[in-house]
């Protein structure tokens, strides 16, 4: 809308109103509030260069965010990690934060509602701990609905007054979240860190974000904010929980950043893992995106079968720990001459298929596990899932990661395992190939090329002995498609 037009609409609203009436004077009023707001918005933009006109407003803030910014590239040492965690809580989480916490050189605090025993305490290998603020000598205390999770809140403002210096980027999450740093820095390097941002993701589970929001960043998925939203949340955050003294934790924080007029940047990778039991179909199709934390690890299964909890995060953590940029991608390729499927979550698991499944299939997870609300209708999820079938051409043959090792300078191999024998007769349709043999798949990939935004990779099948099949992934072809032809 032009400004004139904006303008027109003033004098007919005026010319509507003024005939009098009961609500002359909440008009007049009105009109006062917007006329204030036109010449205002006059004086903005006649203050403004003339190039800023409101068509180009948007493609200036785009400019402005797409990185005109000079500073050297962020990494690790310019993020100050939140970890926010309960006494009640916090005992037996120690080794997930261990898992991925690089004792001396990330940053940041792990806060806690008091001091924990000696055995839960972890000098060199956790965050430092911090005791938060005793929020109960506050006069606002009594209305609160949920002290609790306005003390896990604040711990943004307790993080920020430490006063550390150089810091870009606050990204907060919670004990039992398990977070992958070296994609944090990759996807965090993207934005512009000295304007406001706030990165996040919405839960797996419908219900979840109806009951709280679906624009909001769920908390245990883990959020990121820029230096400058912190410092204005440290200014208003009091302000925003005397106004909204109902909310919980990381909804009553994605308020106060809608109020300073933020929203989410919304980032596939951050899971809240709002799901139950076998989480291994969700990770085998994961979004194509870099994997940025898991959630819920102390609820769901362990993700690797016959390990407990702690050891199959610390499992996850040795191809994290090679090349986290392809960690979880999904590559699929075909074997023509057994007409099989073959579709790698690197560093996670691979399926073969006994026939061929079409990509858009493949990326579909396989509903291994259960929704967050027992009892929820379908549907329950936020992205399309395939029923775990006992069907001979629709099951896959699972293999997890067993180990990675560097073949030579250039290129990883990572080994996968046959977890249990499938029990099910061959898939009859067509070629009737079974891959009750193979126990072992071998996966080759190029050491740590960076990931083409947006863009899957390929591979292909090199070898089937008896019982191993390898696969090699390389960047794709001009144009080459990832389907039987
Ligand atoms: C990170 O960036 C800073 C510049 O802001 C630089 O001084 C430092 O050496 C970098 N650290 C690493 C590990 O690259
Ligand atoms: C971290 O630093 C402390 C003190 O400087 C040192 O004692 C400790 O060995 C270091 N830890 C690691 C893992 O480097
Ligand atoms: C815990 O450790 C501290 C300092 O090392 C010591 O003073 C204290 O007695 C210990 N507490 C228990 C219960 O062992
Ligand atoms: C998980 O297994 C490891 C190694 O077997 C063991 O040290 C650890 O205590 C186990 N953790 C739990 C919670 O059982
Ligand atoms: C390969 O699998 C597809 C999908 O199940 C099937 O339709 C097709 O007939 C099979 N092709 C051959 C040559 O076996
Ligand atoms: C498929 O193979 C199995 C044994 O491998 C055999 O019993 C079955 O008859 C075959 N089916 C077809 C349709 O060829
Ligand atoms: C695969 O077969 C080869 C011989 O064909 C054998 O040496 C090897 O142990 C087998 N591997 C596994 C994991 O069974």
């Amino acid at each position: 809308m032009s400004l004139q037009t904006y303008q027109l609409m003033v004098k007919q609203r005026f010319s509507q109103l003024l005939p009098g009436g009961p609500s002359r004077a909440m008009a007049v009023s009105g009109l006062l509030l917007l006329l204030f707001y036109v010449f205002s918005f006059n004086y903005w933009s006649s203050q403004d260069h003339s190039d800023l006109h409101l068509p180009f407003a948007h493609k200036w803030r785009a400019w402005s965010s797409g990185g005109t910014n000079t500073d050297p590239p962020t990494n690790l040492s310019h993020i100050v990690f939140g970890i926010v965690g309960s006494l009640k809580t916090w005992k037996g989480r120690k080794a997930y934060l261990e898992s991925w916490w690089r004792p001396n050189i990330s940053r940041g605090y792990l806060f806690l509602d008091g001091r924990p025993d000696n055995e839960s305490l972890c000098p060199y290998t956790c965050p430092q701990i911090l005791i938060n603020e005793d929020i109960r000598k506050w006069k606002i205390y009594p209305l609160l609905k949920y002290p609790v999770s306005v003390r896990v809140a604040w711990s943004i403002v307790e993080a920020f007054r430490q006063g550390d210096n150089d810091v870009r980027w606050y990204v907060i999450a919670d004990d039992d979240t398990v977070l992958f740093m070296d994609n944090i820095v990759q996807v965090l390097s993207k934005y512009d860190h000295t304007k406001y941002y706030y990165l996040g993701a919405s839960s797996e589970s419908i219900l979840s974000n109806v009951y709280m929001s679906f624009e909001m960043g769920f908390g245990g998925a883990g959020f990121a904010l820029s230096y400058p939203l912190v410092v204005a949340m440290a200014k208003k955050l009091d302000g925003c929980i005397k106004r909204y003294p109902n909310m919980w934790s990381d909804h009553l924080i994605y308020i106060c950043i809608l109020d300073l007029g933020v929203a989410i940047s919304r980032q596939k990778g951050f899971h809240q893992i709002d799901l139950h039991d076998n989480i291994a179909g969700f990770l085998s199709s994961h979004p194509q995106s870099p994997i940025l934390s898991l959630h819920h690890i102390n609820v769901v299964d362990p993700i690797f079968p016959s390990m407990n909890r702690s050891e199959s995060i610390s499992h996850l953590m040795k191809p994290a720990g090679v090349d986290q940029s392809r960690l979880l991608q999904q590559t699929i390729c075909y074997q023509r001459e057994k007409n099989w499927s073959i579709s790698v979550s690197w560093g996670y698991s691979v399926h073969i298929y006994e026939t061929a499944v079409p990509r858009y299939v493949l990326q579909m997870p396989i509903e291994t596990f259960r929704p967050w609300i027992k009892n929820a209708k379908w549907p329950m999820f936020m992205f399309n899932t395939r029923p775990a079938k006992n069907d001979p051409c629709e099951t896959p043959h699972w293999f997890f990661f067993e180990s990675i090792e560097s073949e030579n300078k250039d290129v990883f191999v990572t080994t996968y395992t046959r977890a249990e024998k499938r029990r099910l007769s061959p898939c009859s349709l067509g070629r009737n190939h079974s891959a009750d043999r193979i126990n072992r798949v071998q996966v080759f990939s190029p050491v740590k090329t960076r990931l083409e935004a947006g863009r899957a990779e390929c591979c292909d099948v090199v070898s089937l002995s008896d019982n191993t099949t390898t696969v090699r992934i390389r960047p794709c072809m001009e144009a080459e498609e990832i389907a039987i032809v």
